[in-house]
């Protein structure tokens, strides 16, 4: 199969095993590009991206730009805090308006689920969602996966604990699908207030106890507690969260085998995890961040070539 079943990028689950297999092989050879003194291809000159984010980012947002522009994209940037939005001005009129500027393709963040499948249904440009709320993060779940495999040599029947605020957590979620697509054992663990209810009807085991979840697996992926989207307490304090779920050198130390450690970002250090373990050998964190170049200009790429000019 040489192109992708979708014409957005709007979460995991719209995608099939074969599509993640091309996306793979395609970032195969964009990071070896990425290796090259003269880092760059002339492959979409003919293509103008937006990236437009209503929420902040670092990772995703830069990841995306330097994506586009190593593959010769036209690129503009739009930032919500800064644009007619704050003037009124709705989501539909203010991609409409970008668009008729000769766009080719929208990557967007946004904080309502759902956002992108909305756009992708009125307006004609291809869209990738770079995070639409607690719904989907699916680059994030792709370069994550990708890291796995380029770690461990694959994924198909890896055992992967995802520890942390897995109630709202878009990470979570793209992980789950992405990594159960191509064949791994998904455990979650986290304060029971974190860990929704619907969870185990994903195919998805619980375990409470972090020193079990990780006894039992292969890569445990750390998430951050976002207390931006919480409007209440789900634990009594953040040191208590630490001592129950942060991942601390001496509990690394104490498994009888490695692990792989991961973590999207940003990292709340001494909370999910301790700075002598994101920075150990165990984490591939800015692996992941690397890795996340080139996963994104595969996605672009195989969008792009779906695009009628
Ligand atoms: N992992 C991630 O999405 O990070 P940013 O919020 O910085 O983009």
């Amino acid at each position: 199969m040489s192109e992708l079943s979708v014409r957005h990028l709007l979460g995991i689950k719209y995608l099939n095993l074969q599509d993640i297999e091309l996306i793979f092989k395609t970032a195969d050879h964009f990071k070896e590009v990425l290796g090259r003194s003269i880092k760059k291809v002339p492959s979409l000159r003919d293509i103008t991206i937006a990236n437009i984010f209503f929420e902040n980012s670092t990772r995703t947002r830069l990841s995306f730009e330097l994506a586009e522009k190593r593959l010769s994209a036209d690129v503009v940037n739009f930032s919500a805090a800064q644009s007619s939005v704050r003037k009124g001005e709705t989501l539909i009129d203010t991609v409409n308006n970008i668009l008729s500027m000769k766009v080719d393709m929208v990557v967007m963040r946004h904080p309502n689920p759902g956002a992108g499948i909305f756009l992708s249904r009125h307006v004609d440009a291809a869209i990738v969602n770079a995070g639409d709320g607690a719904h989907e993060h699916p680059t994030q779940a792709l370069l994550d996966s990708y890291s796995i495999r380029e770690k461990l040599g694959g994924v198909a029947g890896k055992k992967v604990v995802i520890v942390g605020d897995i109630l709202h957590s878009r990470v979570a979620l793209s992980n789950i699908f992405a990594l159960q697509m191509q064949g791994a054992s998904v455990r979650v663990c986290g304060p029971k207030t974190l860990i929704p209810k619907y969870v185990e009807s994903l195919g998805v085991t619980v375990e409470p106890d972090l020193r079990k979840a990780l006894e039992w697996c292969d890569v445990a992926n750390m998430l951050r507690v976002q207390n931006e989207r919480m409007d209440m307490s789900y634990f009594p304090s953040t040191r208590e969260y630490a001592r129950q779920f942060g991942l601390t050198k001496p509990l690394l130390d104490s498994l009888d085998k490695e692990i792989v450690v991961m973590h999207p970002g940003p990292i709340n250090r001494g909370v999910e995890i301790t700075s002598d373990v994101a920075d150990s050998s165990h984490s591939i964190i800015l692996n992941q961040v690397e890795n996340g170049v080139a996963i994104r200009m595969a996605v672009i790429y195989l969008l792009a070539s779906k695009i009628k000019k």
